[in-house]
């Protein structure tokens, strides 16, 4: 192919690659920016692409395996080794794409500087109800992925916990749209202020992992406009992303991403979003079909998909007219309009040493705002530091655990230390991985003149024991959840881990447990033990943030993003279908059934209102060291925005923080929703006035025949509160109803 002279022009100028400057070099804004006149994201691709040919274009459609950690494919010249790569025409930077769900996934191919710090679980995140963290925790991994030539995250997971045994759910943000959409909002929003894309993931109704790969998430249309699709939507609003992944399952009965209603309808149409869709690995099922429902890139599809579709059989179906060459030139078009928005031309990565301490010191702060104080009786907790504990179970040792797959983040310092060998799964994903940031070493150096023990728990009378002498015993309980997998439909710890706290509490009833789990599990021991906190998978610095939080350096601020089950017959599907087989590659693809979500957008909470059962932890529930009072709430109109205004105080003898929240129900019924709520630190005896906006498309249904959001005309009753069960503050509001765009 002859290149123009323009176009040469351009890729003499343009960047092809990665800067390599001494450490702590910096880049030079714009200084390698193409000869343009344009301005805008927009007309900048719009002129580039003026001068690529059709070939140009579609190679930029086909991303190749980056010889990362799946698979076996070598590391492509060029690459970086990571989940994809991709050479791009006309001088533009070529598309380093890795996996960083919770941290960069795989820089160890990255010479010299290879490394990455992991945030803890997107649970964690979401439980801190405040996008400023979690924006944060974004900053920090696209800082990382800049720093080591990487310009592509996977990261962004936004799927709702529609079941509480979700293998993935560790790496979401909970049951809920709204706090969903926030809080992964602004993740890609801080990934993104690194001039690194972030890719919102999965589209759509990726819920559970069991039959991922085939099955169908049947659900009606409205009820996941007003459920699944508005965390994406809000997520969406908020961040910005570059890129979509489209999901592996089937959506009413259409592979997502061959599915025009999910593509083009609503992301595309409805929501003007100008970025690309690019496929989960391996969930491209076609050329064709794939191209004019809105797929604009291929990932991996040299590896992970049966055939690579958006190669020679897309250039046919160009070719014969089966493809219009539009829909190739809006493929390209949305692709390098992200590279310009989000700042990969005129950014690139510079290769740099990362401030491992200060990362850390991020990831610390986010499980510290992020761990949940479920139960505190008589005040336990704080734990007095000259108090004798015996620290039990959950290699608490050595470090934390972390979730596996695609999310798994290699910590620093491993394998030398931290890695816990079993009971893993041989093949995918392994053994499960522990961040060295032990518990029990940084509480020894919170309490120094204390007298803390150590006991592994494998022997339950030994750990009795030390358990009996101490003042005050910490069990800790791991439950490793992965990608591929679903956890058992029993929700129970697993080994002997019950019999460990129950055997424990019984020799001390001064017990504190601390989970570091990725989903809800049964406490059959629950009103045996003094205090339990949820601590997630506490991620890189977690062992800090752990002890810091048990003697009250920092008071516990997180709140549930999910419903924690009295049992699993409480839940709108009790069994998954198929979660009981052994292999977990088995498990991906178990049988294409039909999962009819008839519960429609009564997700987790809203389930438990409908059906008025009484969870085990209501979702927004969490204690702190400190107490607060909420009166005096009121509702009014400011024009189109229902703001609702009240005061809060802190009772109690400490400074501490609040989490404010607002649930509302329609003047049709249904289970209550969250429709807003701020996060506010209050001194001993200060009281605050809040005013909170109510989020308009929680008061309203999807309207599909209108195609639009209507807010229906009546009473609302609007609660404010501390969990979705909290129904001490009350009011109901008149609205006389309006619609809204879709
Ligand atoms: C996962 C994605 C991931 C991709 C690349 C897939 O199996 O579902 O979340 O980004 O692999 O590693």
């Amino acid at each position: 192919m002859m290149m123009s002279r323009k176009l040469m022009l351009l890729s003499a100028v343009a960047f092809g690659g990665i800067v390599a400057l001494s450490p702590g070099a910096q880049a030079r804004e714009g200084q390698d920016a193409p000869a343009t006149t344009a301005t805008t994201a927009d007309s900048r691709a719009r002129d580039l692409l003026s001068h690529m040919t059709l070939q140009d274009k579609l190679s930029m459609v086909f991303t190749i395996d980056g010889g990362g950690t799946m698979g076996n494919a070598p590391i492509p010249p060029g690459g970086l080794g990571s989940a994809a790569y991709l050479k791009t025409p006309a001088g533009l930077p070529p598309l380093q794409i890795s996996d960083a769900g919770l941290g960069l996934r795989n820089p160890s191919h990255v010479r010299p500087h290879g490394q990455a710090v992991g945030l803890p679980s997107g649970l964690a995140t979401a439980s801190t109800w405040d996008p400023d963290m979690a924006r944060q925790g974004g900053a920090m991994i696209g800082g990382e992925a800049w720093r080591q030539g990487f310009n592509v995250l996977l990261a962004g997971g936004a799927d709702l916990t529609r079941d509480p045994r979700g293998g993935r759910n560790f790496e979401y943000a909970g049951e809920d749209p709204l706090l969903t959409g926030r809080v992964v909002g602004a993740t890609i929003a801080g990934i993104q202020s690194q001039h690194v894309i972030s890719t919102l993931k999965h589209f759509a109704m990726n819920d559970l992992e069991t039959s991922r790969m085939t099955m169908s998430a049947d659900i009606d249309t409205e009820a996941m406009r007003e459920s699944d699709l508005l965390g994406f939507e809000i997520a969406m609003e908020v961040g910005h992303p570059g890129s979509v992944m489209c999901s592996y399952n089937r959506v009413n009965d259409i592979y997502a991403c061959e599915n025009p209603y999910l593509l083009t309808k609503v992301l595309k149409q409805d929501w003007k979003y100008p970025g690309f869709v690019m496929s989960d690995w391996g969930a491209t099922h076609s050329s064709a079909r794939s191209a004019l429902a809105g797929l604009d890139q291929e990932s991996s599809g040299d590896d992970a998909d049966a055939r690579p579709f958006f190669r020679e059989i897309l250039a046919r179906d160009v070719k014969e007219g089966r493809v219009p060459t539009s829909r190739v030139d809006d493929m390209a078009q949305r692709i390098v309009r992200s590279m310009y928005d989000v700042g990969l031309v005129d950014h690139p990565p510079v290769m740099q040493p990362l401030d491992v301490v200060t990362d850390t010191l991020t990831a610390q702060r986010d499980e510290e705002e992020g761990a949940v104080l479920l139960k505190n009786s008589g005040n336990l907790l704080p734990l007095s530091p000259t108090a004798h504990v015996a620290v039990i179970g959950g290699h608490a040792d050595v470090g934390v655990i972390s979730g596996g797959g695609s999310s798994q983040v290699d910590p620093i310092g491993a394998p030398a230390i931290g890695v816990v060998k079993g009971p893993g799964k041989k093949d995918w994903p392994g053994d499960p991985v522990y961040f060295p940031s032990s518990p029990y070493r940084m509480m020894q150096a919170e309490a120094p003149s204390a007298r803390l023990t150590y006991t592994s728990g494998a022997d339950i009378a030994r750990a009795a024991d030390a358990a009996r002498r101490a003042d005050v015993a910490v069990v800790f309980v791991t439950q490793f959840s992965y990608e591929g997998m679903d956890t058992a439909n029993a929700m129970t710890l697993d080994g002997n881990q019950d019999a460990l706290v129950a055997a424990v509490a019984r020799a001390n009833p001064r017990t504190v447990v601390v989970m570091e789990t990725g989903n809800p599990v049964m406490m059959p021991w629950l009103d045996n033990v003094g205090a339990v906190m949820e601590a997630w998978y506490p991620g890189s610095g977690g062992g800090a943030a752990i002890a810091r939080l048990l003697y009250g350096k920092v008071a516990p601020s997180g709140r549930l993003p999910m419903t924690f089950p009295a049992s699993p017959v409480q839940l709108a599907h009790p069994d998954i279908a198929g979660v009981t087989a052994n292999s977990v590659f088995e498990m991906q693809f178990h049988t294409d059934q039909e999962l009819v979500y008839d519960e429609g957008s009564e997700v987790g909470y809203r389930w438990f209102d409908h059906t008025h059962a009484t969870p085990l932890f209501a979702f927004g529930h969490g204690l702190t060291y400190t107490t607060f009072a909420h009166d005096g709430l009121r509702v009014a109109h400011h024009g189109d925005d229902v703001v609702a205004t009240f005061t809060v105080r802190n009772t109690g003898t400490r400074v501490g923080v609040d989490v404010p929240q607002l649930y509302v129900r329609l003047p049709d019924g249904g289970g209550r929703r969250l429709a807003g709520w701020q996060r506010v630190t209050l001194a001993p005896g200060e009281s605050r006035e809040l005013s909170v906006v109510l989020e308009p498309r929680v008061l309203a249904h999807f309207d599909e025949k209108h195609d639009r959001w209507n807010m229906p005309s009546g009473e609302y009753r609007i609660w404010l509160g501390s969990s979705a069960v909290d129904e001490s503050q009350q009011v109901t509001f008149h609205l006389a109803g309006r619609n809204m765009a879709p």
